[in-house]
């Protein structure tokens, strides 16, 4: 008689994905005519209608996983506007859009602003532009009851004072923590580190980062604050592989990046491979194309229960799916 031996992964904690709101928007505008990072080049031409088509495959994959997205009018000659990170902050149902560092990009803020006046973001608190030079989700990564807060290159130390005041993170029991950028290459904070497990749920945050891109100081502080972090080596850092977004289970993240995608697996999540070779172009990947939006969940009587139990449903099928996938992914390795 014949015995199989089952492999099991390293012990990690039992992920599940928890529905999101996210904002994107299209890349109708997209190019590469300025070079504000070392990622761009304006005489490599773009591909709009690829990158169209690309950033579509994105906003389906979110959606096919129980996510929704809304989507901001894009406007002409604003070609950075598809980095709907960068817009600005929304923490607990406030808020914040940004104050871009360059005057290419200054348009944006008013503009992402203004969505938080329309319809679809009622459930949000619209507190107008940032003073300071802000920019987003780029350099702003909520880890659970930790606000990690990039600084460097864009957003600077004074925004952060700012953001902490303007989004009353103190009444919100969160933490803002500065961590200094020194790559140019990982100019924004998303560009360095994701954020993957929030802990709310599976009771272990986890988030993954490319240490070379931080200070010593800011290096210290992460191994600190997360001991147990996935790191993440050079190669994937240069196809933008930590610039993912994450719903408790599901990574998405560049299709590029295969060491990080495997580091994923054997921590229990499930990498779902997107291709946006176009976008790269402008510096930015998948996490740089998407804004958490976040309600306030103190206001509304919604027992938490509930929203797990929806997730778990609403979900179910995908994440069945997702294993069907990766089990059959695997054994064509
Ligand atoms: N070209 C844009 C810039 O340099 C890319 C922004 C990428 N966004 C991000 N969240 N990292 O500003």
């Amino acid at each position: 008689m014949t015995q199989t031996t089952v492999q099991l992964p390293q012990t990690h904690a039992q992920r599940t994905a928890t529905p999101r709101h996210y904002l994107m928007c299209p890349p109708t505008y997209f190019d590469v005519v300025y070079a504000i990072n070392p990622w761009m080049d304006p005489t490599s031409p773009v591909d709009t209608a690829k990158a169209l088509a690309q950033w579509e495959a994105l906003r389906a994959a979110y959606e096919a996983r129980g996510h929704r997205v809304d989507v901001i009018e894009p406007e002409p000659g604003l070609p950075d506007m598809v980095y709907a990170a960068n817009g600005g902050i929304v923490v607990g149902g406030r808020a914040l859009a940004a104050r871009f560092t360059f005057p290419e990009r200054a348009a944006e803020g008013p503009a992402y602003d203004r969505w938080f006046d329309t319809a679809p973001a009622s459930a949000y608190r619209r507190l107008g532009e940032a003073v300071e030079t802000m920019e987003g989700e780029g350099d702003l990564l909520l880890v659970g009851k930790v606000l990690l807060a990039g600084t460097g290159f864009r957003t600077t130390l004074a925004a952060h004072v700012e953001v902490a005041e303007r989004l009353e993170l103190a009444a919100q029991g969160i933490e803002l923590v500065p961590l200094e950028l020194v790559d140019p290459r990982y100019y924004h904070l998303d560009t360095a580190l994701s954020v993957l497990d929030d802990g709310a749920v599976s009771g272990e945050t986890v988030v993954a980062y490319h240490p070379e891109a931080f200070s010593p100081a800011a290096q210290e502080t992460l191994r600190g604050l997360f001991p147990d972090a996935i790191l993440v080596g050079a190669d994937d850092a240069a196809v933008l592989g930590l610039n993912v977004v994450s719903d408790g289970l599901h990574v998405f993240l560049s299709e590029r990046a295969r060491d990080y995608a495997d580091a994923l697996k054997e921590r229990g999540f499930v990498p779902v491979g997107i291709d946006l070779s176009e976008i790269f172009k402008g510096g930015g990947s998948v996490k740089c194309c998407t804004l958490e939006l976040r309600p306030d969940t103190t206001t509304h009587d919604v027992p938490a229960l509930t929203g797990t139990a929806l997730a778990t449903t609403v979900l179910a099928g995908a994440v069945l799916a997702d294993a069907a996938a990766a089990a059959t992914e695997e054994t064509q390795r």
